[in-house]
Formats: C-alpha cells, sequence, structure tokens
C-alpha cells in the first residue's frame, strides 16, 4: 500500500490525530463464537509491566488457519522458503505499522499496545499490522429550502455510514487493504462496493458509479492513520487503518449519487454525525474528528 499516495486537499489539510490508541475493544472478554480472553487488568496492559501469571488464550479462526489468499501462513508451525520480513514491505504485503517498529518477540510480532488477553492471530490473518481504510464521506445537512441544518450556532454534518453484516454496527464503509493495492484504490473500491453496490451493477451502471467515485473521492483530508482498538485484535495481530474525508462543500456532487448497500453492508444512509451515535471500533473517534475540524454540531 502507498502511504504516499494521499489526495491533496481542496480546503486545506486536517491535522491527522496519531494517538488514538485505546484499549478496550482489544481486551473485551467474549471474543467470538464461545472463546474467550484471558482477563487484562488496565494496569497490567503494557509490556513494561512484568506480569508472570499472564497466559493469553491461543486462538486463530479455523476461516484463517485454512489459508485464505488474505491470511498468512501459521509461521509457528510451517517455516515458508522466504521467511516473512516484519516491518517491512514484503513482497506485496505491507508489514510496516504507523506505530514505528515493532518487537518481534520469539519469531513472532508483538502488539505494540499491549496485552489483548489472546494470542494467535484470532479472525485476523496477518501477523502484525493488518490495513485498512475508512473514508469518510459528508456533507452538511440541508433543510428543502437548501439551507444548512444548525444546532446550537453550528452546521450540522452528515456522513455516509453502513451497517455491518457482521457485528450490526453502524461503520464508516471501509475494508481491507489487499496485497499490492493502494489506500487511495482501496477508498474508491470499498466505497464503491459497500455504499453503491457496484459489486451487482451492470456494466453501464459500474460505469456511472464509478465516475461518481472518482469525482467524490477527487480531494480529501487525512483524518487518522494508525492502529485501531478493534475487537479482532490479539497479542500478535492488531489492525491499523487511514481514515479520510472527502468533503462536499456545496452538495451539488453529492447529491447526485444514489446509495445502496452491497457486499459486507446490509443498510446504508447519510447519517447525522452526532456525540451520542454509537459506531464499530473506532470510528466515532474519526468522525469526531471531522466534525471538530468543520467547525460542526457535535
Ligand atoms: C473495517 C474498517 C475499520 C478497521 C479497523 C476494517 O475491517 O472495514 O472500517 O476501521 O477494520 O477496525
Amino acid at each position: 500500500m502507498s502511504f504516499l499516495s494521499r489526495i491533496s486537499s481542496i480546503t486545506g489539510p486536517l491535522i491527522a490525530v496519531r494517538h488514538m490508541a485505546k484499549v478496550n475493544n482489544c481486551r473485551l472478554f467474549n471474543y467470538q463464537d464461545g472463546v474467550k480472553r484471558f482477563p487484562v487488568p488496565e494496569d497490567k496492559v503494557s509490556w513494561s509491566v512484568d506480569w508472570p501469571e499472564y497466559q493469553p488464550v491461543d486462538h486463530t479462526h479455523p476461516a484463517v488457519l485454512r489459508g485464505p489468499v488474505w491470511a498468512d501462513l501459521d509461521f509457528r508451525k510451517v517455516t515458508p522458503d522466504t521467511p516473512p520480513k516484519y516491518n517491512e514491505l514484503d513482497g506485496n504485503v505491507d508489514r510496516k505499522s504507523y506505530s514505528g517498529t515493532y518487537e518481534i518477540v520469539n519469531g513472532l510480532p508483538r502488539n505494540p499496545i499491549g496485552r489483548t488477553g489472546m494470542c494467535g492471530r484470532g479472525l485476523l490473518g496477518r501477523w502484525g499490522p493488518n490495513h485498512a481504510v475508512d473514508p469518510i464521506v459528508s456533507r452538511w445537512k440541508r433543510g428543502e429550502d437548501g439551507a444548512k441544518t444548525m444546532m446550537e450556532g453550528k452546521p450540522v454534518l452528515e456522513f455516509v455510514a453502513i451497517m455491518r453484516n457482521d457485528t450490526r454496527d453502524w461503520a464508516i464503509p471501509g475494508g481491507m487493504i489487499d496485497p499490492g493495492d493502494t489506500v487511495s484504490r482501496t477508498l474508491r473500491k470499498e466505497f464503491g462496493e459497500e455504499a453503491m453496490n457496484s459489486l451487482e451493477a451492470t456494466e453501464e451502471e459500474k460505469k456511472e458509479i464509478e465516475a461518481h467515485v472518482n469525482d467524490l473521492f477527487k480531494a480529501g483530508d487525512e483524518v487518522y492513520s494508525g492502529y485501531v482498538d478493534d475487537i479482532r485484535n490479539t497479542d500478535n495481530s492488531w489492525m491499523e487503518t487511514v481514515a479520510m474525508n472527502f468533503h462536499d462543500e456545496t452538495g451539488s456532487t453529492f447529491n447526485k449519487i444514489k446509495l445502496k448497500a452491497g457486499d459486507d453492508a446490509g443498510d446504508v444512509c447519510w447519517m447525522e454525525a452526532s456525540s451520542k451515535l454509537n459506531l464499530y471500533a473506532s470510528h466515532l473517534d474519526f468522525i469526531e474528528t471531522v466534525v471538530k475540524q468543520r467547525n460542526a454540531a457535535w
């Protein structure tokens, strides 16, 4: 993935928030399918705290162990011809972390944020960082007369949200970067697939969707790049993302697009940005950053 393929901004750069490293979701006791983590109290999260009693549950989902294209081999059991190059671009798999150089302990990457109560890869494919992108497509909420809707003296922001089929949470329509793909291509692809159902469109519709998405994504601002407090994280595998904001100040471009849920999304809508929302993983933090930078109601 190319960190450098950032799209330039029409409105001036937003300040990227680099330290959004909470450790709440990745310590949730119930992982999935009845698998439970070893409970990790807050004061034992840091690897620098000595904790000889720590016995993380070793779990890697069978779907990951079956070896799909998006997953690594079980490097604890299989020695590949060429060993993985951690902290580097390894062939077309990006094993670099936004947090800097991560440690390799007993041959495996160590979660830079701390203990999670689980070792192995859980539901994640890659040892170390698993890279995703999150497109935040926004516009101002407007009344029928076209005037911006105001709340406590500030305009109300709307963004495109999808309902994830896996957790039923509302979320930004993000997704994983395929090996060899770039941030900017994946942003467009995920938005097209999840918010405009490009996968089930006819060839003609596909062209139309592509043109709209290219128009929408001409200019964006980086909101965040780094580690994500994701429920799937383990001591050896974790999520990282690049969140970008594509904002339509006048509404003239985004009003033309037809939203239709597809792929991993069960539903899609323009959602009002608000502190009261409950969103997947760190997505509310990303929305809050956009709201604050654009001086919108919260
Ligand atoms: C999601 C992204 C999310 C990332 C980290 C990915 O699976 O598609 O929206 O930010 O995980 O939680």
